[in-house]
C-alpha cells in the first residue's frame, strides 16, 4: 500500500475527498459534503493529508471531481481533521472554569479528525491529532484560549484520545488544557 504522504495543508481543489472511508459514515459525509462549506462560511477549517501520488485520472468516476475545477492533478485525501474556535459555559465542567476565569472560556475545538481505514494503523492518526494540536496551540495562544476540546465519535473514538493524553470533560467531550500542551509540543 502507498503510504507516502504530502504535509498536511487546508482542503482545496486539488484534493478527492469522494473516496474517504473512515469507517464512520458520519465523519466521511461530513466531510465530502460540508467540509469545503463550513471553511466559505467559517464555521470550522479542515486540513487534510493526501497522498502524495496524484489519482490516476482514467479512475474518476462522474461527481468525484470537485465542481468547476479544471483538469490538474487530484490527490486522494486519506485523513483530516476540523478545527474551530467555541466558547463554551458550564458545560465546560468545573475543571476549566477554574478561580479566576470569567464565566465563559474560549476553547480551540478539534470536532472531528479520521483516517481513511485502508491507512489506519500505521501511525497517520497520531500524526494528524500532534499536527491538529500544534496548529491550535498557535491559534489558541494568540486568541488567548484555555484548552483543546475534542469530540469523541464513539467508544473507539473516546479509548484513542484517552491513549492520546485526553481527559475525560463530559460524556464524548475531552480536553488538554493549553498550558499542558505548550509544554508537550
Ligand atoms: C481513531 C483513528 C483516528 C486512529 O487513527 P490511526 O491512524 O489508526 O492511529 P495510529 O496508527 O496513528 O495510532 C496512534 C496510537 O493510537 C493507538 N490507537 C489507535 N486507535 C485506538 C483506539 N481506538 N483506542 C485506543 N488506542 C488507539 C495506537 O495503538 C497507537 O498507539 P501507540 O502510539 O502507543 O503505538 C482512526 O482509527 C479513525 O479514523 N477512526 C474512525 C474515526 C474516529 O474514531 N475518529 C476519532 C475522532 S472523532
Amino acid at each position: 500500500m502507498n503510504t507516502d504522504v504530502l504535509p498536511v495543508v487546508p482542503l482545496d481543489d486539488r484534493h478527492l475527498v469522494e473516496r474517504f472511508d473512515s469507517g464512520v459514515d458520519e465523519l466521511d459525509r461530513w466531510l465530502r459534503r460540508m467540509a469545503r462549506i463550513a471553511g466559505v462560511v467559517g464555521t470550522g477549517a479542515t486540513y487534510v493529508l493526501a497522498l502524495a501520488q496524484p489519482v490516476d485520472p482514467a479512475t474518476l468516476q462522474a461527481g468525484e471531481r470537485p465542481e468547476g475545477t479544471a483538469d490538474g492533478p487530484l490527490h486522494e485525501v486519506v485523513g483530516y481533521y476540523t478545527l474551530a474556535v467555541r466558547s463554551i459555559e458550564q458545560d465546560l465542567g468545573p475543571r476549566l472554569l477554574a478561580r479566576g476565569v470569567p464565566e465563559s472560556v474560549s476553547v480551540i475545538h478539534l470536532p472531528r479528525l479520521a483516517v481513511h481505514r485502508d491507512w489506519q494503523g500505521v501511525g497517520l492518526g497520531a500524526e494528524l491529532l500532534v499536527e491538529a494540536l500544534r496548529r491550535a496551540v498557535q491559534a489558541g495562544t494568540a486568541i488567548g484560549a484555555r484548552a483543546v476540546v475534542v469530540d469523541a465519535v464513539d467508544e473507539a473514538a473516546l479509548t484513542f484520545y484517552q491513549h492520546m493524553g485526553f481527559e475525560e470533560l463530559e460524556g464524548m467531550r475531552l480536553f488538554k488544557s493549553m498550558g499542558d500542551l505548550t509544554a508537550i509540543l
